[in-house]
């Protein structure tokens, strides 16, 4: 994961400025190379030649500063997405989270909520999921409204029934969704154990006490100061030795909270708190 935070005279610094004062985003802690690939994806969606032209049109244009904002955080995702990490969810962190009373999984930067829906699938499988709550969390609005409607296009199913099945489903995931046309709705039950809010890594609190988080495929957009950040508050979150699952090509390397945390299924990036 790379550390590069912006240089004192960045070019990009009215930008993000904006973005802190109208939208309450704060991208300063982000690794340069992901902060310049979403100006650039910007610049295109927006049809404009340079980034001060763009830096000229979010200031005077509101729709024009949420497509920046919107640019800067890629939200696309899968159900299951790597199922060998929903697979170890299944079959080593059920069995810790079955031993307590009530279940609280905080999943972080959830996008448009395909990670928190597989969480609640797994959990509704284990005979967990009526103790259970999934609190899934973004700074995208339009994901969030997503995540919240539990809503995605029906032509995804059979990707989604491959994933599912590759990470150690035994039913079918049609099972726990319901067909109306073109779209695919998660079962009321599965929807009503997930809760969708915003709240940002770089800016917000302490959450609520939980006994996992998962937080995947975010923390290798930020610079090493807001990881650190995302990483504390995690650790403020979690009970003793509740669980932390990172994406596939995050760790805890190089993290001054690395020794906070204890490997627990170390391939699929699953960590215990100290
Ligand atoms: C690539 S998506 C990952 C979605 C999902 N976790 C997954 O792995 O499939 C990255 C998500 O991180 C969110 N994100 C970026 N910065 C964030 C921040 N400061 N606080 C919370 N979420 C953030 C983005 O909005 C986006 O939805």
């Amino acid at each position: 994961m790379t550390t590069t935070t912006a240089p004192i005279d960045d070019p990009l610094a009215p930008l993000l400025a904006e973005l802190l004062e109208r939208k309450h985003c704060d991208f300063r802690g982000y690794a340069r190379p992901s902060l310049e690939r979403g100006v650039e994806r910007a610049r295109a969606a927006l049809g404009v030649a340079s980034v001060d032209e763009l830096a000229a049109l979010v200031c005077r244009d509101p729709a024009a500063l949420t497509t920046m904002a919107r640019a800067l955080t890629t939200s696309v995702s899968e159900l299951f997405r790597d199922p060998s990490y929903f697979r170890a969810w299944r079959d080593e962190v059920m069995p810790l989270l079955a031993t307590y009373p009530s279940i609280r999984v905080w999943v972080a930067g959830c996008g448009a909520g395909e990670e928190a829906y597989s969480i609640a699938v797994i959990l509704a499988e284990a005979g967990l999921l009526d103790r259970a709550l999934v609190y899934a969390t973004d700074i995208d609005e339009h994901a969030l409204a997503v995540a919240a409607s539990g809503a995605y296009p029906a032509e995804r199913l059979p990707a989604f029934e491959r994933n599912y099945r590759a990470a150690g489903g035994r039913a079918r995931l049609s099972d726990h969704v319901r067909i109306d046309g073109a779209t695919l709705h998660f079962d009321a039950h599965l929807r009503a154990r997930v809760s969708c809010s915003e709240h940002s890594l770089s800016t917000d609190g302490a959450f609520a006490e939980v006994h996992a988080v998962s937080c995947r495929n975010v923390l290798i957009y930020f610079a090493r100061e807001l990881r650190d950040r995302a990483l504390a508050l995690f650790l403020d979150a979690l009970c003793p030795r509740g669980v932390l699952g990172l994406g596939a090509t995050e760790s805890l390397a190089l993290s001054e909270h690395g020794g906070r945390f204890h490997p627990f299924v170390a391939a699929e990036r699953l960590y215990r708190r100290a």
